[in-house]
């Protein structure tokens, strides 16, 4: 699957929904959840189910997934709407653990059969720290059977709410301890599960250079992909998730070196050693590279 930007959008508000087909984002989410006021969630709902009955999966050039509720608020109702319109899969919010998880895979289990979509279609990316308990039993996911599990991602808003913190960043504007920890479990989370890790908002939505430093770091330390809420941050984030033009020229001349001497477990490039972990992480480089050139 590999999503490098999940464009989040309102989705009560027709003018963000009338940029999605131009966004150049891997997966639209189109949100139920924090971005629409309790009034207008049914119009949501409708609006939602609208765009993806408008973009059935054969014809779809970006993922489309929406947010639902928590499972403890309007989460079956958002489900009974939207699922009939093949999802690409569901983003859920402040969960309290792996259990919930399941849940929700059981009840899309059920609302597969009624739409007619082929069981374990519809995929999950969880938001996995926004409850202190979820937070703690971030652990859960290394052992956990979650077939339509693809993603989790991390929040502070959420949590600095739940945890009553006045702020979540320290006197140096990174994060605070508890949320880089929060963070960082969520990294170890998402790799023990064998899913995509997501980055967290990056809130100053006009500083784009700000954002591709952040997200690049980010890349670097393993994760995947990052939550845009502005169709400006798109760019930055798809440069940052994908291989870099040196990352790229150097992972060819790995495959090429290794495909020259043939049957070999090692090589040497201007004077440094490569062996079959190189060669594995440069084809699959390579392949990710191949995949958004594509793409975009
Ligand atoms: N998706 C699609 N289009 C968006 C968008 C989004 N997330 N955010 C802004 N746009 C559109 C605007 O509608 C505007 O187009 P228009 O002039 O035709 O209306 C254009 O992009 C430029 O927007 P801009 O004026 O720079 O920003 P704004 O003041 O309209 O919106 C926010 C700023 C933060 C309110 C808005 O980006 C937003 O609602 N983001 C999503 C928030 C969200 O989903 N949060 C939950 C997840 S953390
Ligand atoms: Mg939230």
């Amino acid at each position: 699957m590999s999503i490098r930007s999940w464009l989040y959008v309102p989705a009560d508000d027709d003018r963000k929904l009338a940029k999605i087909d131009a966004s150049g984002a891997d997966a639209i989410v189109l949100d139920l959840e924090d971005s629409v006021a309790a009034t207008n969630r049914d119009a949501a709902r409708g609006k939602a189910r609208a765009i993806l009955d408008a973009r059935p999966p054969a014809a779809r050039t970006r993922q489309l997934w929406v947010r639902v509720n928590p499972l403890d608020d309007a989460a079956l109702v958002d489900l009974a709407a939207v699922v009939g319109g093949a999802p690409d899969g569901v983003i859920l919010p402040k969960i309290e653990g792996a259990a919930d998880v399941a849940r929700l895979g059981f009840h899309l289990d059920a609302l597969e059969v009624r739409e007619g979509l082929p069981q374990g279609s519809v995929r999950i990316c969880a938001v996995a720290t926004e409850t202190p308990a979820a937070t703690l039993r971030l652990a859960e996911f290394a052992g956990a059977k979650l077939p339509r599990l693809s993603a989790l991602c991390w929040g502070a808003e959420d949590l600095s709410a739940a945890l009553g913190a006045s702020t979540n960043l320290d006197d140096s504007g990174r994060w605070a301890l508890t949320f880089r920890w929060a963070r960082s479990a969520m990294l170890l989370a998402a790799k023990a599960a064998g899913v995509e890790a997501v980055e967290t908002v990056y809130v100053n939505y006009r500083d784009s250079a700000g954002l591709e430093a952040s997200s690049r770091a980010a890349a670097q330390e393993g994760f995947t992909g990052r939550v845009a809420i502005h169709p400006g941050q798109v760019a930055p984030i798809n440069r940052a998730f994908a291989p870099s033009a040196e990352d790229v020229e150097l992972a060819r001349r790995i495959v090429a070196a290794f495909e020259k001497e043939g049957g070999v477990g090692t090589v040497g490039i201007d004077g440094k050693m490569f062996d079959i972990p190189h060669l594995k992480r440069a084809s699959s480089l390579l392949a990710r590279h191949e995949m958004f050139s594509r793409r975009s």
